[in-house]
């Protein structure tokens, strides 16, 4: 049974830095799949945490969670053109500011931490009336599914090199997508088959397993 845990969201700030790093190195250093989490360089962690917007949970003072939204303008077009790209037009987004440095504790995952930081993040960002997105390795289902369950949609895949092949997981500020029907089921795994579902304007809206359930937009597409 799920244990039902009530950890409260804190606001990180640049203050908070040192022991967001140690956190996140230490959380990775313990990871079977380091992959899972691609690292920050220290200036990344640096401009996200003083220039973006940071959440933490705490036990009893000790940073256990952490999730970040990032919002370098520039960086966030270019996380647009990707998808914009993967989906050959169908999603027309101008820009959209990852979500980043999801990470919940290895004795504390499983218990709903996740999806609370996913919750935060996502109502901030509709208080900044942004998009959202979440870049995540294709073969990461427990991130998959906390993304999944706050209604993104797989939106885009970037192929960094053969280890590392990347989900872009768009959230619309407070728009949702409609969909016509669901159309294909595809294997994480197969990810020349991600490729061609999203090229033909499918986006992935939920996960069955490892499978990604795709659904075609909709003619009105974006309710
Ligand atoms: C991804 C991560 C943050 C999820 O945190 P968590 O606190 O364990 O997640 P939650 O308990 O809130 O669960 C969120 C959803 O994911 C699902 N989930 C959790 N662990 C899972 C797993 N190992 N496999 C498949 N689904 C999983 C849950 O069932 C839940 O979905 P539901 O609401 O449909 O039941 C955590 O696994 C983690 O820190 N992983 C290592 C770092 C990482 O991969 N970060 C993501 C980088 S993009």
């Amino acid at each position: 049974m799920k244990e039902n845990v009530n950890f409260e969201v804190v606001k990180l700030t640049g203050g908070d830095y040192e022991e967001e790093h140690a956190f996140l190195t230490r959380s990775r250093k313990a990871l079977r799949r380091k992959t899972f989490f691609y690292p920050y360089t220290d200036e990344q962690l640096k401009a996200v945490m003083e220039g973006g917007e940071a959440f933490g949970v705490r036990d009893r003072g000790k940073l256990v969670g952490t999730f970040n939204i990032d919002l370098d303008e520039e960086y966030a077009k270019e996380l647009a053109d990707v998808i914009r790209k993967s989906t050959n037009g169908a999603v027309d987004v101008d820009a959209c500011y990852e979500a980043s440095g999801l990470m919940v504790d290895g004795a504390y995952r499983g218990k709903g931490l996740g999806k609370t930081l996913m919750k935060a993040v996502t109502e901030r960002a509709n208080e900044l009336k942004i998009d959202l997105c979440g870049v995540v390795h294709i073969e990461n289902l427990a991130s998959l599914n906390t993304f999944l369950g706050q209604n993104f949609v797989v939106a885009g895949l970037f192929e960094l090199n053969f280890r590392y092949i990347f989900l872009y997981l768009l959230k619309k500020f407070e728009k949702s997508f409609e969909f016509a029907q669901e159309c294909d089921r595809i294997n994480v795994r197969k990810s020349d088959a991600v490729k061609q579902a999203l090229a033909q304007g499918m986006l992935g809206t939920a996960l069955d397993g490892d499978e990604i359930v795709f659904s075609r937009l909709s003619r009105k597409g974006l309710k």
